[in-house]
């Protein structure tokens, strides 16, 4: 893997060996080892024209686990401020002889501009690029079912909110397709509903006590207000009376259901605290299970044999 934009026609081997990997440094850390040499001397740039949390706190944590050098890349005190263009960036980052860059940004496809400009051997891993992919997301969403529910062929799964805007839900879908779910379940307002050319091997549903019915895993998604046109703003008591996950609903879904979340919650809009912070919830196991298959990435891309 020399670089990861998106996990959309990933091959399935290639998932599960990440996902594998992801296991073996979960395993790692849990018998006490708290950092790895795979790529000591290596330079990692975190690179966010976006807020994040959860992204960019465990791609660093990550990379200082495998012993690399991080540098996260302040975009407010940059030279970006001054107008400095994404391509000039990208060459003076370049020059300083870094081996990956993690980045986040607004604009759909920039990472793959910056694989096509880079002049060095630098590795470009997307940590979210508009609403089109967020790779490690998907990877480590498809780690955590796979802890509860390891017979993928079996599982019906709901992917219901903002689905439209939602890069969180298109790598979800790629990296469970390709893991072998035949029952997904897309479920939002039309509003939010992407058109019928993407995703095409979804069920699509406006009725969320329809689509939840029977789900082994339920991810909820947040309303991306900042990537809304004005046609697509919701009403958010009426939003969460139709499309909010509490335990009326959840009590819909197979018994033991996963409940998921990227993350930022809003709570009371796409989901109840009750069931935020319930026995099904396995969001705080998401963020942890981030971490692992990160440095999975990274030690898949840049660990010298
Ligand atoms: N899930 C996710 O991408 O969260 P952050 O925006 O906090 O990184």
């Amino acid at each position: 893997l020399r670089h990861l934009t998106t996990l959309e026609n990933m091959p399935r081997a290639t998932i599960e060996r990440l996902l594998d990997r992801a296991v073996a440094m979960r395993d790692a850390c849990a018998h006490g080892t708290r950092k790895l040499d795979l790529l000591a001397g290596r330079t990692i740039l975190n690179l966010f024209f976006e807020p994040s949390t959860r992204t960019r706190t465990s791609f660093e944590l990550a990379a200082r686990r495998l012993g690399a050098d991080v540098i996260n890349f302040d975009i407010g005190f940059s030279s970006t401020s001054k107008g400095e263009e994404l391509y000039d960036t990208l060459h003076t980052l370049e020059a300083m002889h870094l081996d990956a860059i993690v980045v986040r940004h607004k604009i759909s496809g920039t990472p793959d501009e910056l694989v096509r400009h880079a002049m060095s051997g630098v590795s470009v891993i997307n940590a979210g690029d508009g609403n089109r992919a967020h790779p490690t997301q998907g990877l480590l969403d498809a780690l955590t079912i796979r802890q509860h529910r390891p017979n993928f062929e079996q599982l019906g799964v709901v992917i219901c909110g903002d689905v439209k805007h939602s890069r969180v839900a298109r790598s979800d879908v790629h990296a469970l397709a390709a893991l072998g779910v035949r029952d997904i379940r897309l479920c939002a307002p039309a509003a939010l509903m992407p058109g019928e050319h993407e995703l095409p091997h979804c069920q699509r549903f406006t009725d969320f006590d329809e689509a939840v019915t029977g789900a082994d895993a339920v991810i909820m998604l947040r309303l991306q207000k900042e990537r809304m046109a004005a046609t697509d703003l919701q009403d958010e008591a009426d939003y969460f009376r139709h499309y909010g996950l509490d335990t009326r609903r959840l009590a819909l879904a197979a018994r033991s259901a996963l409940v998921m979340h990227p993350g930022p919650l809003n709570r009371g809009i796409e989901i109840s605290s009750e069931v935020a912070d319930g026995a099904q919830s396995r969001i705080l196991e998401q963020v942890g299970n981030g971490v692992f298959v990160r440095m999975a990435v990274l030690a898949e891309m840049l660990a010298r044999p």
